[in-house]
């Protein structure tokens, strides 16, 4: 992408510059800068230039030109660095930088159902003649924080994101078991609802699981307990279900959860004259009165949703010596939530759910061998306990598929095996677990190191009770006698409590 940068700067001084106006310090600097600090870095004949300057009389005024290999801002802060030193000899010292203007203008090739219409720090945006030109509303400090380079990494994230739109997600078949009988052709929730064994909860995509249904996810922790986390090696932790922004911004998460997010907030205070207004509403009204308490709480961030991502402060900042890898722990303890698309799903689809999640750290080979064991481990599972019928598909990574990202990592090692099987009473495939080598992503966003200097990696997996439920119940249906032997001996009977009249 070719790149054009306008910059129109005011540098405001501690002192009187009228000595130095036209002394030939200035014009030197001025030289220096164009022949040499601007155009370090730049390849030959490229760089940024001082088109134009003003000495007053407590201030310089300057614009800067540039292409996209020293970019004007980045001119800009070399430059006061200079220009402090040289008016430092004067004892005048610079008090601050105002942007006056600032213009980028990039190579635009319309991008179908891409329409640029509103941009962070962009006061105004023209899109013509295969150009589109950004007015930038910034100061001093954003320029500091790179604010010109991430609105153009912004930029090209919403073309690629508009290029992967309309193509499916990345879906590739790696493996399929064998045909298996199913032994029902009906949809198991409802089924489960008309025996009383579930019932929908207060909350949206939220169910209440009775003794029936939880014993049978009880066995399917047992499973993953006795077949893989004994065998290879896992110990249970307890990881935060509360997650605040910290963590998402460094899993990635902030950049695109926030449509599904569930948001967790708290009080401004906990004074209760703060709140005496609200209770009075309610007492009176019975109602509560939302649009009063929105504005008496502050978000911190929101539920669980992928699970391992607060485990990793428990790593933050840490070394870790090399004779404790490869690390291996897991969590079940307690749920995730995601603000699924509305309508009727059973337990299929659910705004809160359960999930028994896997995660590994170690040495790169090491974490893509442990996923292999892993997905070993599951085969078993599928194969002799459950008898289901499943396949394994290599799909767009879940660390990405949630920033928004489509397509695959970049490194063919990293990436995510989704599960699916099918539904018999739909015809359609659910996903219900997945494996994924998240290469060294988790322990780079959360600065965690190995001793010897080699590069940490990490995988996790996760596993859904609900799902493994909707699979297994709709393919060998909702009477115990038709399970599995194996299964059928690891769940025992199944406890009646309820009688409704
Ligand atoms: N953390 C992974 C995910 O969210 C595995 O559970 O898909
Ligand atoms: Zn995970």
């Amino acid at each position: 992408m070719d790149m054009v940068f306008e910059l129109k700067a005011k540098l405001k001084c501690s002192g009187d510059l009228s000595g130095i106006v036209s002394s030939p310090e200035i014009t030197e600097f001025v030289s220096f800068c164009n022949h040499d600090l601007l155009k370090k870095g730049a390849p030959p004949g490229c760089g940024a230039e001082i088109v134009w300057w003003n000495v007053g009389e407590e201030r310089i005024e300057l614009k800067i030109v540039s292409d996209r290999f020293v970019r004007a801002h980045d001119a800009l802060l070399r430059l006061k660095n200079e220009l402090g030193k040289l008016l430092g000899k004067h004892r005048i010292g610079i008090r601050g930088v105002e942007i006056e203007e600032y213009k980028m203008a990039l190579d635009w090739e319309e991008e179908e159902g891409l329409r640029i219409g509103k941009l962070p720090f962009v006061k105004e945006i023209k899109q013509e003649n295969g150009k589109l030109e950004l007015f930038l509303d910034v100061d001093e400090v954003s320029l500091e924080k790179r604010i010109p380079d991430r609105i153009i990494r912004l930029l090209e994230d919403k073309k690629e994101a508009i290029r992967w739109r309309g193509k499916k997600e990345h879906w590739e078949l790696l493996f399929e078991s064998p045909k298996k009988t199913f032994y029902f052709d009906k949809d198991p929730s409802e089924e489960m609802i008309k025996r009383g064994w579930i019932r929908h909860a207060a909350g949206r995509g939220q169910w209440i699981y009775g003794p029936q249904l939880t014993k049978i996810f009880r066995a399917f922790e047992k499973i993953l307990f006795d077949d893989v986390c004994k065998p290879l090696g896992y110990e249970e932790m307890i990881f935060p279900k509360l997650v605040t922004w910290d963590v998402w911004k460094r899993s990635g998460h902030a950049k695109g959860i926030y449509p599904e997010a569930y948001y967790v907030c708290t009080p401004k205070t906990r004074d209760p004259e703060f709140w005496e207004d609200v209770m009075d509403y309610y007492k009176v009204t019975n109602e509560v009165p939302i649009a009063m308490l929105m504005e008496r709480i502050e978000n911190v961030g929101g539920m669980c949703y992928a699970q391992c991502p607060p485990f990793w402060v428990f790593l933050q900042g840490k070394i870790l010596p090399d004779e404790i890898l490869p690390i291996r722990v897991f969590d079940r303890s307690g749920p995730s939530f995601r603000y699924e698309s509305g309508g009727l799903h059973g337990i299929e689809r659910l705004d809160e759910f359960h999930r028994v999640e896997f995660v590994w750290i170690g040495e790169k080979q090491q974490v893509i061998e442990h996923a292999r064991l892993l997905q070993e481990k599951y085969r078993g599972i599928f194969n002799d306990i459950l008898e289901i019928e499943w396949r394994e598909a290599w799909v767009t990574p879940w660390f990405m598929a949630q920033e928004g990202k489509g397509g695959l990592a970049e490194l063919k090692e990293v990436g995510t095996v989704d599960y699916e099987a099918v539904l018999p009473y739909s015809g359609k495939w659910l996903e219900f677990q997945n494996v994924s080598v998240n290469g060294d992503k988790y322990p780079k966003g959360f600065s965690v190191k190995l001793q010897s200097g080699e590069e940490l990696w990490s995988g996790c997996s996760g596993v859904g009770l609900e799902r493994w439920a909707a699979v297994f119940l709709a393919q060998k249906s909702v009477d115990r006698d038709k399970w599995p032997e194996k299964f059928r001996a690891i769940v025992g009977e199944l406890p009646e409590v309820f009688r409704f009249l």
